[in-house]
């Protein structure tokens, strides 16, 4: 807001640029898409435009998911399209048998097409799913999201005992002398996320999750609020809460 006050010196574009702000903080999502929106939206014709514009925006993009077909391309895949099925290394129904393929049941579906698209643009830097996304269109995207978020929450077990009580508490409480938040906060205290932001982490394998850390932790994988959380992180704290998250449903 400091700077939104700064500009006093002509009082009309003082009005105007404090209304704007105010338009600003109140479309809590802060994002770029509408950080961009007031500027765009000062002068009356381009108000009363933009409500008209909107619709023919968004009927140019997929924007519903068929789960049917994401099904199908999950399970087989497209030989035709280079589109490998996610069954093998995912497991039916988004269940993997191995920690290092992470579990996709039951994911949130606007956090499983962000991070396709991640991998596909190499914002998200990983070889093998790289290379997965690649052939994928967005229509396939919310396809797979659909039938994923369908199937039932996956179950683990934690499997250290020893971390298990520090896990816990960085979990519910974070670590107030670090500055580390509770993981509750934004994932939910059952593991189960908050759409659509937040991804689901409960039942996910330890040994997935704490590789995830340690790339936020390095940059590898970006996101403001996990890499401010993760340079904080020990290894062993990293190691106490993925696996204590495994066992959380
Ligand atoms: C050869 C094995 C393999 C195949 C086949 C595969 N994946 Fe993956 N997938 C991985 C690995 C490994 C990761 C973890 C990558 C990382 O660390 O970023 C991953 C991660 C993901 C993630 C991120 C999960 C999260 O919680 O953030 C999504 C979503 C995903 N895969 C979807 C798919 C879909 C959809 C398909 C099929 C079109 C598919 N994968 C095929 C191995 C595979
Ligand atoms: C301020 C909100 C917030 C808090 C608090 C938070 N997270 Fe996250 N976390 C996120 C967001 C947002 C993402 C998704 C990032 C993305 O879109 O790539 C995420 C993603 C993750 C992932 C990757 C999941 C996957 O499937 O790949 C892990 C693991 C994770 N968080 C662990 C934690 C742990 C452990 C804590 C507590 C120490 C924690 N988070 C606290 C917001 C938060």
């Amino acid at each position: 807001m400091l700077h939104c006050s700064q500009i006093s010196k002509l009082p009309r574009l003082k009005e105007l640029f404090l209304s704007l702000c105010s338009i600003f903080l109140l479309s809590a999502s802060g994002s770029a898409a509408s950080a961009n929106e007031p500027a765009k939206a000062v002068p009356a014709a381009a108000v009363a435009a933009a409500p008209a514009a909107a619709p023919t925006a968004i009927a140019a993009k997929p924007s519903k998911g068929d789960a049917t077909a994401g099904e199908a391309l999950y399970n087989s895949g497209d030989a035709s399209r280079g589109v490998v099925a996610c069954i093998t290394c995912h497991g039916p129904k988004g269940m993997s048998a191995v920690a290092t393929w992470p579990k996709l049941a039951a994911q949130h579906g606007t956090y499983l097409t962000k991070q396709l698209k991640s991998y596909k643009d190499g914002s998200r830097a990983n070889p093998i799913m790289m290379g997965m996304a690649a052939t994928l269109t967005e229509q396939d995207m919310l396809n797979l999201a659909a039938y994923l978020v369908k199937q039932a929450p996956p179950q683990g077990e934690a499997q250290d005992k020893a971390t298990l009580e520090l896990g816990q508490l960085i979990y519910r409480g974070g670590i107030a002398a670090k500055g580390i938040p509770a993981c509750s906060a934004c994932h939910s205290p059952n593991g189960a996320g908050i759409p659509a932001q937040y991804p689901r982490l409960g039942g996910q394998w330890a040994e997935y999750n704490a590789a995830q850390l340690g790339y936020f932790r390095d940059g590898t994988r970006k996101n403001v609020q996990m890499n401010m959380i993760a340079v904080k992180l020990s290894d062993l704290e990293m190691k106490a809460v993925t696996d204590y998250m495994a066992g959380l449903h």
